[in-house]
């Protein structure tokens, strides 16, 4: 029996595998740029092409992305339920993740934590109880306004898990007068990409209030800015503005006229034969993310760019007497806390002419003897070190508020650390270390990779690689720090601890932020 049902799965898959494609017109190209950190920007670009094409990826590179038309859009939600085994329930699941976390990509819960779901009686409303769902647990104090109920179980399974949240389900009656007063985010899941005609009462009056929104609270439109046409866009003008809008599986027409500042695509369910089959340019999605951006980031004015940092206090009282102590705490929280490359430090050095230079290194070890890190030691920092062996050492933990920093004299560490350390890292790390001549110009990437492979195909016997000669760590050895930590109205935390000749005691002061 088991066997007789894969078999008719078996032909329905490859029924739909090698059936014609729908036509993708090439019209539905636009051009594409990938994500706001800047590891997010290599991961992400890194991936562009790579549906179709193994070539080295050029940062430089636009790529581009597919526009589905309503019935295209149609056919693969029907292909994703039927053959290829989705139901509808975890499309759902996954979309309304994918609005979530394109949500926190942007509107961090510090400063927009009052987010308010409007959802309409369909899937789309459905992908917005979910995505309430996940806010609350990413931190967000979500409501909920669901005016037009549908007695499916699984959408009243959807509101019995935001109700057993507490998340309080407002009616339309009971909102306020002035939405802005009361919620930082809207989340307009109101019509999705089936929807015809004419939005109907009560949502016609709900996306005229939404069309009179100015700067707070911000919209979020999933899949498709309710009101406007599926294809056409806001083809009337004076349709609602979203701020971000969140494309499923692959952005529909109307969203070539989405000119807010943000758009992201959430599909990272797309099994690659339907990509395939539909000639689908999708982005790759950077690490484990749900989301990615899609079209160019918002231009800023730095000038206005601010945050207001909230944290608690820094207090003598509360710190350790040993910085050393103190960097161990600040580090391990901030390594609890998830975030990237907590071990990233800007070094700065300067050369025998006092000109700086700073640049990213990573710490590979600190204890009471120092802050270590390796490098080649033919390098700019490298030979700024041998003319003047001095160097600053800067910590910043975004998410935290936090800032450290560290300065002290310099000296390389013994042949036997760096051998070891060396010998601990990938294999091709090791001969990309012996490539690089750190610093130096190269007349192309070719360089890079032709000696590159020749190396490769020298060790492929996985005989040991000898460590250059000029490659090693450098060990800071500190007489000075300071723990900042934000704090509101810029009144910032600053200890400082210092040491005074010929005194092994840490003094702690307190800067004036
Ligand atoms: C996050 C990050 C970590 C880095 N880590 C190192 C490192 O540990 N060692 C290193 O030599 N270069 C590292 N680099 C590259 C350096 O920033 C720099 O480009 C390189 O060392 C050459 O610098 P120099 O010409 O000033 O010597 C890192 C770059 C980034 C962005």
């Amino acid at each position: 029996m088991r066997t007789v049902i894969r078999r008719r799965v078996t032909r329905m898959i490859s029924a739909f595998l090698f059936q014609p494609p729908l036509p993708i017109s090439p019209k539905h190209q636009y051009s594409l740029l990938p994500l706001t950190t800047t590891q997010r920007f290599l991961t992400a670009s890194h991936s562009f092409r790579t549906l179709s094409t193994k070539s080295i990826p050029n940062m430089q590179d636009s790529a581009s992305v597919s526009y589905l038309s309503q019935r295209e859009a149609a056919e693969i939600d029907e292909t994703l339920m039927g053959p290829l085994g989705f139901s509808v329930d975890q499309l759902m699941e996954l979309a309304g993740l994918s609005v979530a976390t394109s949500v926190a990509e942007v509107y961090k819960p510090s400063e927009y934590s009052r987010v308010l779901a409007i959802c309409g009686p369909g899937n789309n409303g459905g992908d917005g109880l979910v995505a309430a769902r996940h806010l609350h647990h990413f931190g967000y104090k979500p409501s909920i306004c669901y005016p037009k109920r549908t007695s499916k179980s699984l959408y009243t399974g959807l509101v019995t898990q935001l109700e057993s949240l507490s998340v309080p389900f407002v009616s339309l009656e009971d909102l306020p007068e002035n939405l802005s007063e009361d919620f930082d985010v809207i989340i307009d899941a109101i019509f999705g990409f089936s929807f015809h005609g004419a939005p109907r009462p009560p949502f016609d009056a709900i996306i005229r209030r939404l069309q009179t929104l100015q700067k707070r609270p911000v919209i979020v439109s999933v899949d498709i800015p309710s009101g406007w046409h599926v294809e056409e866009g806001d083809h009337e003008g004076g349709g609602i503005k979203p701020d971000m809008l969140v494309s499923l599986t692959a952005p529909k027409l109307c969203a070539k006229s989405f000119s807010g500042p943000h758009h992201f695509l959430g599909g990272r369910f797309v099994p690659p034969s339907v990509a395939e089959k539909y000639k689908l340019e999708l982005p790759s999605y950077p690490g484990t993310s749900m989301c990615v951006r899609i079209g160019k980031p918002p231009k800023v004015d730095i000038s206005a760019m601010r945050v207001n940092y909230v944290s608690p206090e820094l207090l003598e009282d509360q710190v350790e007497s040993d910085p050393v102590l103190q960097f161990r705490k600040w580090f391990d929280e901030a390594v609890a806390a998830g975030l990237r490359e907590t071990n990233a430090m800007a070094l700065s050095t300067t050369n025998k002419d006092r000109k700086p230079s700073s640049r990213m290194v990573l710490l590979k070890g600190f204890d009471e003897n120092g802050f270590v890190w390796f490098t080649n030691y033919e390098s700019k920092k490298g030979s700024d070190l041998s003319e003047n062996p001095f160097a600053a050492l800067l910590f910043y933990w975004e998410d935290m508020n936090r800032q450290v920093r560290i300065e002290g004299p310099v000296e390389r560490i013994s042949e036997e650390e760096s051998e070891n350390y060396y010998h601990s890292r990938p294999r091709g790390s090791q001969i990309g270390a012996i490539v690089s001549k750190q610093s130096s110009v190269v007349p192309g990437r070719h360089v890079l990779y032709d000696e590159y492979e020749e190396l490769t195909k020298k060790y492929s016997d996985g005989s040991v690689i000898p460590k250059p000669k000029n490659w090693g760590g450098f060990r800071l050895k500190p007489n000075l720090f300071e723990f900042w930590q934000g704090q509101p109205s810029r009144l910032h935390d600053r200890l400082q601890y210092s040491l005074q000749e010929g005194n092994p005691a840490w003094i702690i002061r307190r800067l004036a932020p």
